[in-house]
C-alpha cells in the first residue's frame, strides 16, 4: 500500500525523503513524490513509476528544504500517473498533502469546493483534502485549525502528512484507520507509515492513534485528541535491527526471510515453552482456565497468509480442546452478521496488525461483548492495541509482499496456543505435551536441513517452469499447505494455481486435468497418505505431472509421481511448519525462473490498510 515519509530538522528533506521512500518499497506502489519547503515556498516533484524515474526528477530539477513529505503511491482512486501521484497541492500552492487510505466522501466534498471556485487536476481523493485545508485557512483559521476543521468534515481512512506554505517550520500529521508513527530525533523530527523508514535515524517513535493530530517541529512534537486535548504519549523504543531490514546479501527479501524461519521458530519456541518448565508462557494473554471453559465458540479471522495460519489453528484448537471454532476471511466475516456474544472469542490473525478488514473484525466483535485474542508481528500496530490479548510472534520485520516467515510464526503461534488451551482444559496429558514439545524443538533444524537441499525446489521450477496450470493438493493440514502453496505461486510467479482438498477433485476440478498440468500433492499427514495417494494416482491417469511432498520414510510410493519432495519425518501438528517451506522455496524458484519482481509483485501491497 501507499507509504509516507516526513521530516523536519537541520538536513536537507530531500535525500532523507527519498532514502526513507526507499525503505518504503516494499510495501507496494506505482508512483511516487515528495513536496520540500523551501523557507518561502513549496515546491514538488512527482512521477509516475519506480523511484529511480523520481530520483532522475530531482537530479535534474534539484529541490532543497530542510521540511518535506514524500510518498509512495498504490492507485485506488484514479490511474498511476504523475498527476495523480501524491504530494496533492492547492491552488495556489499554499497547502500540501500526503495521503494513505480512502477518502469515502471525498465525491460531496469535491462538489462542494468545486461550486466555491476550487479547481482539481487530478482523480484523486486526496487532493480534496489539500483544497479543504486550503479553503478554512483562506476563511481564516490557523494551520492546525484549518486541519482539525477539514478533519470533522472527512469520512474514511487516512494518514496525513500536511505541509503549509505560511509554516516553514511545521509538520502536520494526524491518522484514522491507518499507521502512522512519528520518529524523535535530536533536533528533529520524522513520520513514517512504517518504521522502516526512520529506523537508521531514530529508534525513538510515537505511535499515533485514531483522530490524533501532531504537530510536529524540529525540536518539539504535540499530539492532540479529537477534542484538541493535548495527549501524552510514551516512547516506544524499536528494538529489532536495521539489518533485519536489508537483504544482508540475498538477492531477495523472500528468500532471506524464508531462511530466517529455523531462527525466529527456535527463540518462539523457546521463549514460550522454556526448555526446563513444564508450562507454557502465555505472556500477554489474559485468558484464564474459567474464561476458556466458557466459551461457546472461537472465530479465527484473518486474510491471505494470515487466514492459512488461521484455519491451522482451527484444526487444531478443535481437535485438541473440541471448542467449536469456525474459521473465516476478514473481509467476508465483517459483512455477514456472525453470531457473536460475550462467550465468543476471536482470534485474529495478522502480521502488519494493520489489515483494514481484519481490524474491522476486531472491532465488530469488540462491539458484540466478545473477547478478542491477536496473533501479531508487528508491534504497537493498531490490532495489537485493541486487542484484549496479544500474542506476538517477534519475526522481525516482513519486507517481501509474499509472506514466508510470518506464516511459519504464526502456525507455530497457533500451536502453541492450541496446546494450551487444550492443557487449561486438561485435555491433553503431560506425555503428549511433551511430545508436541519436543518435535516443536526440533523444528528448527529439520527446516535447516530442507533449506540446505534447497537446489531440489530449484531444479524442479527449472523443470517445470513453463507450466500453464498447477493444481496443489491434499487432505487435512496438508490441504491448508496447499493453500499456501498455491497462494505464493499466484502472488510471485503470476502462475494460474488452484489449491484442492484432494477428495474433491472428482466433483468437478478435474476435468481441468490433462498433460499439461502440474499437480503438486502434499502427503504429510500419515492417516490422510493412502486416501490422498488414490487422488494422485486418479491424476496421473489423467496425464498430470505430479511433484509430492512427503516424509522421508515413504520412498517406496516415489514411483507413483514425478518427482518427490522428502521433508524429514515429524508429528502431524508440527508437519505443515515443515511442508510449507518446498512451496514457498518452490514458489520463489518458480518466479525466479519467470523473471518477475519477488518482492514487489505486481499490483500487491504489503500491509493492506484499505478495504
Ligand atoms: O498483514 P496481514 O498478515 O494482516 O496481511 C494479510 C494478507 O494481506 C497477507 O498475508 C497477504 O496474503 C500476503 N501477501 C501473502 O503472501
Amino acid at each position: 500500500m501507499c507509504g509516507i515519509v516526513g521530516y523536519i530538522g537541520p538536513s536537507q528533506a530531500p535525500a532523507i525523503l527519498m532514502d526513507g521512500l526507499k525503505r518504503l518499497e516494499y510495501r507496494g506502489y506505482d508512483s511516487a513524490g515528495i513536496a520540500v519547503h523551501d523557507g518561502e515556498k513549496i515546491n514538488m516533484l512527482k512521477s509516475k513509476g519506480k523511484l529511480i524515474n523520481l530520483e532522475q526528477k530531482l537530479e535534474e530539477n534539484p529541490i532543497s528544504g530542510c521540511l518535506g513529505i514524500g510518498h509512495t503511491r498504490w492507485a485506488t482512486h484514479g490511474a498511476p500517473s504523475d498527476i495523480n501521484s501524491h504530494p496533492h497541492i492547492s491552488s495556489d500552492r499554499l497547502i500540501a498533502v500526503v495521503h494513505n487510505g480512502i477518502i469515502e466522501n471525498y465525491l460531496d466534498i469535491k462538489e462542494e469546493l468545486i461550486k466555491k471556485g476550487y479547481k482539481f487536476v487530478s482523480e484523486t481523493d486526496t487532493e480534496t483534502v489539500a483544497h479543504l485545508i486550503d479553503y478554512y485557512y483562506k476563511s481564516g483559521l490557523g494551520f492546525l485549525e484549518s486541519v482539525f476543521k477539514a478533519l470533522e468534515k472527512i469520512e474514511g481512512a487516512y494518514a496525513l502528512g500536511i505541509l503549509c506554505r505560511d509554516y516553514p517550520d511545521t509538520l502536520i500529521a494526524a491518522r484514522k484507520n491507518c499507521p502512522l508513527v512519528i520518529g524523535k530525533g535530536e533536533g528533529e523530527n520524522f513520520i513514517a507509515s512504517d518504521i522502516p523508514a526512520i529506523l537508521h535515524h531514530t529508534r525513538n517513535v510515537y505511535f499515533l492513534d485514531d483522530n490524533e493530530v501532531a504537530v510536529i517541529k524540529a525540536d518539539e512534537i504535540k499530539i492532540y485528541d479529537k477534542n484538541k486535548n493535548e495527549v501524552k504519549k510514551d516512547i516506544y523504543k524499536v528494538k529489532w535491527d536495521i539489518d533485519a531490514a536489508e537483504k544482508g546479501g540475498y538477492e531477495h527479501f523472500m528468500i532471506k526471510e524464508i531462511n530466517e524461519q529455523p531462527k525466529i521458530i527456535q527463540e518462539l519456541v523457546q521463549r514460550r515453552i522454556p526448555e526446563n518448565s513444564h508450562l507454557i508462557d502465555m505472556s500477554g494473554i489474559k485468558l484464564k482456565k474459567a474464561d476458556i471453559e466458557a466459551l461457546s465458540r472461537i472465530y479465527i479471522v484473518a486474510c491471505g497468509t494470515a487466514y492459512h495460519a488461521g484455519l491451522i489453528g482451527k484444526s487444531l484448537i478443535e481437535k485438541l480442546t473440541r471448542i467449536p471454532v469456525i474459521a473465516d476471511v476478514a473481509s467476508e466475516f465483517r459483512y455477514r452478521d456472525p453470531v457473536i456474544d460475550e462467550r465468543t472469542l476471536l482470534i485474529v490473525v495478522s502480521q502488519s496488525g494493520e489489515t483494514a478488514d481484519t481490524l474491522e473484525a476486531l472491532r465488530i466483535a469488540k462491539r458484540n461483548n466478545a473477547r478478542v485474542m491477536a496473533v501479531v508481528n508487528a508491534v504497537g500496530s493498531s490490532i495489537a492495541r485493541e486487542a484484549d490479548d496479544v500474542f506476538y510472534i517477534l519475526a522481525g520485520p516482513e519486507i517481501s509482499v509474499a509472506s514466508t516467515k510470518a506464516f511459519t510464526a504464526q502456525v507455530t503461534a497457533m500451536e502453541i496456543i492450541a496446546v494450551s488451551m487444550a492443557m487449561e482444559l486438561g485435555k491433553l496429558d503431560s506425555d503428549k505435551f511433551n511430545n508436541i514439545k519436543s518435535e516443536l524443538y526440533e523444528i528448527p533444524s529439520k527446516i535447516s536441513e530442507i533449506l540446505q537441499k534447497s537446489y531440489i525446489e530449484k531444479q524442479l521450477a527449472e523443470k517445470y517452469s513453463k507450466a500453464a496450470n498447477v493444481f496443489f493438493i491434499g487432505r487435512g493440514l496438508d490441504y491448508i499447505v496447499s493453500m499456501e502453496g498455491s497462494l505464493k505461486l499466484k502472488e510471485i510467479a503470476y502462475l494460474h494455481s488452484e489449491a484442492y482438498a484432494a477428495g474433491e477433485l472428482k466433483h468437478g476440478p478435474i476435468a481441468m486435468i490433462d498433460e499439461n498440468t502440474l499437480v503438486i500433492a502434499v502427503l504429510t499427514q500419515e492417516e490422510l497418505f493412502e486416501k490422498t495417494l488414490s487422488n494422485i494416482k486418479e491424476v496421473k491417469a489423467r496425464g498430470a505431472k505430479v511433484i509430492a511432498i512427503a516424509l522421508e520414510g515413504n520412498e517406496s510410493f516415489a514411483k507413483e509421481v514425478d518427482d518427490v519432495i522428502f521433508i524429514p519425518r515429524t508429528s502431524w501438528i508440527t508437519a505443515p511448519l515443515l511442508a510449507a517451506v518446498p512451496v514457498q522455496l518452490f514458489a520463489y524458484y518458480m518466479a525466479y525462473c519467470l523473471g518477475t519482481d519477488i518482492d514487489q509483485p505486481r499490483n500487491l501491497a504489503k500491509s493492506v490498510t484499505v478495504e
